[in-house]
């Protein structure tokens, strides 16, 4: 392996729900890809011993992705755990023995943030930062000046370098080829402006609601669960310049411009929801005013998207469960043909999950003496079963020590300045009933640009429009 490469990876947290969803599964696809020849070591504090950690781990495959029996035993050789409680020396004396002869580790921080400064310290006074990279997870501090001090923390013990925060969206193959799509092709510039573009609609739509996280959620609610992150991300993706240069640096730098020009949010271009039945979840409080839904109105003040607005809409127990991009274009400058019924805009359409699909819609001719026809929607599906999970991915990156799809302070800054006059500000909390897209007053932010575009569920291939 190169000389770069870490030699070793420590997962903090390794009996919680991040591990048991994504770390797991990620870490049988690195063991199969042959990127883990390493010790492999879990730390927390459940009691357990190696054969209960092994459990949980099969479990974990069982559940999440599918286990591979021979590939499992191979993990299962590297696999190692420490049960130790964060504050207690000995768990770092014990950790600096699993390392054994490794010397550039990659410590996982799946932990509440307000643990780092407590591992970091015994990571260091035990002799386990030297060459050592740490991964930690979003949401980056709770506001600006949190993120800060956060940061401040992390940087008494590692350099900037070799801090790798997470979200886990950017690793997602549909996001990056967002990315792709618009920077390896050249018929979408000259339209991906001010001047063509009459709104963005993001929407990120969960069936379900917190299901168990409830006391996490509470902590965070849908503006710094996903917004603050994955959605302003997605944002940057879309909206942000071409990266002059391929060194690493190139893309985040674009991105971070991006996120600085957009325009701290406005108190009245935010709607948060709850949903009926939120306050009897475990963990949540009897009179939560935690928001599990969230629609806004950004304003990017660059000279590309001066005055266009992008919607964002992100919640739990909606209609659906789906992720999806939608730009709607300005109608043509006359009407040449009398006003067209229906009145759709052209777009252009990006479903992000679960399934993947780019679609264009376009107005074509009905055959007859009119000259009328109605909006098809030209689709290319894509199909990538054989797509790395993102954690998957991510963790390979860190573990090379990539920083690209990793994002980076003055971004994380940049985020928290759009949402932190909302985060603020005392809201209204409006209820709304499970399976719906959310509280009424979300349709009346984007009334002016026509209401939300609801995802529809894919049809079969072939049924319908003009399917490329
Ligand atoms: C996580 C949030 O970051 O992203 C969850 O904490 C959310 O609340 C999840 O459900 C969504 O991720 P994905 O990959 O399923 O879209």
């Amino acid at each position: 392996m190169e000389k770069t490469y870490s030699d070793a990876l420590v997962f903090f947290g390794a009996t919680g729900d991040l591990a048991y969803k994504q770390i797991f599964p990620a870490l049988q696809g690195l063991t199969r890809a042959g990127r883990l020849d390493m010790p492999v070591i879990g730390v927390a504090k459940s009691g357990w011993d190696l054969a209960q950690f092994r459990a949980r781990a099969r479990d974990s495959l069982e559940k999440h992705g599918g286990i591979d029996e021979a590939v499992f035993a191979q993990l299962c050789e590297r696999l190692q755990y420490i049960d130790g409680d964060y504050r207690d020396p000995e768990t770092y004396k014990q950790l600096r023995s699993a390392l054994g002869a490794a010397q550039r580790p990659l410590h996982y921080l799946a932990i509440p943030p307000s643990m780092f400064e407590t591992v970091a310290q015994g990571l260091s006074q035990y002799a386990c930062l030297d060459g050592a990279r740490v991964v930690v997870e979003k949401p980056f501090g709770r506001d600006l000046e949190s993120a800060q001090a956060l940061n401040k923390t992390l940087h008494q013990y590692f350099p900037e370098s070799a801090i790798f925060r997470i979200d886990h969206y950017l690793g997602k193959e549909p996001v990056l080829n967002l990315l792709f799509f618009r920077f390896a092709n050249t018929f979408l510039e000259p339209i991906w402006n001010r001047n063509f573009v009459a709104n963005v609609q993001i929407t990120m739509a969960e069936e379900f609601g917190v299901m168990g996280r409830g006391r996490f959620y509470e902590e965070v609610g849908a503006i710094r669960d996903v917004v603050q992150n994955h959605m302003l991300q997605v944002t940057a993706l879309l909206a942000m310049e071409a990266p002059s240069r391929q060194d690493v640096e190139a893309m985040r730098d674009q991105k971070v411009v991006l996120l600085k020009a957009i325009r701290p949010l406005e108190p009245q271009n935010v709607i948060r929801g709850q949903y009926q039945g939120y306050r009897q979840e475990d963990g949540v409080a009897p009179d939560s005013k935690v928001e599990t839904f969230a629609a806004l109105k950004l304003y990017i003040d660059n000279w590309r998207w001066a005055g266009v607005p992008f919607y964002i809409r992100a919640g739990k127990c909606l209609a659906t469960t789906t992720t999806e991009v939608m730009v709607e274009l300005k109608r043509p400058p006359q009407a040449v043909f009398g006003k067209l019924e229906p009145d759709d805009p052209n777009h252009l359409r990006f479903r992000l999950s679960p399934d993947v699909l780019i679609g264009l819609g376009a107005r074509t001719k009905t055959p007859g003496e009119q000259m009328v026809g109605p909006e098809i929607e030209l689709i290319a599906r894509q199909h990538w079963p054989e797509a790395k999970p993102p954690y998957q991915r991510l963790l390979g990156d860190a573990l090379r020590g990539d920083p690209t799809l990793f994002t980076r302070q003055d971004g994380v800054e940049a985020a928290w300045r759009v949402v932190e006059p909302v985060l603020k500000a005392d809201l209204p909390l409006y209820e709304y009933t499970s399976g719906s897209w959310g509280p009424a007053e979300a349709d009346k932010l984007i009334a002016r640009s026509g209401g939300w575009d609801n995802p529809q569920p894919t049809p079969p291939p072939g049924d319908g429009g003009g399917e490329g």
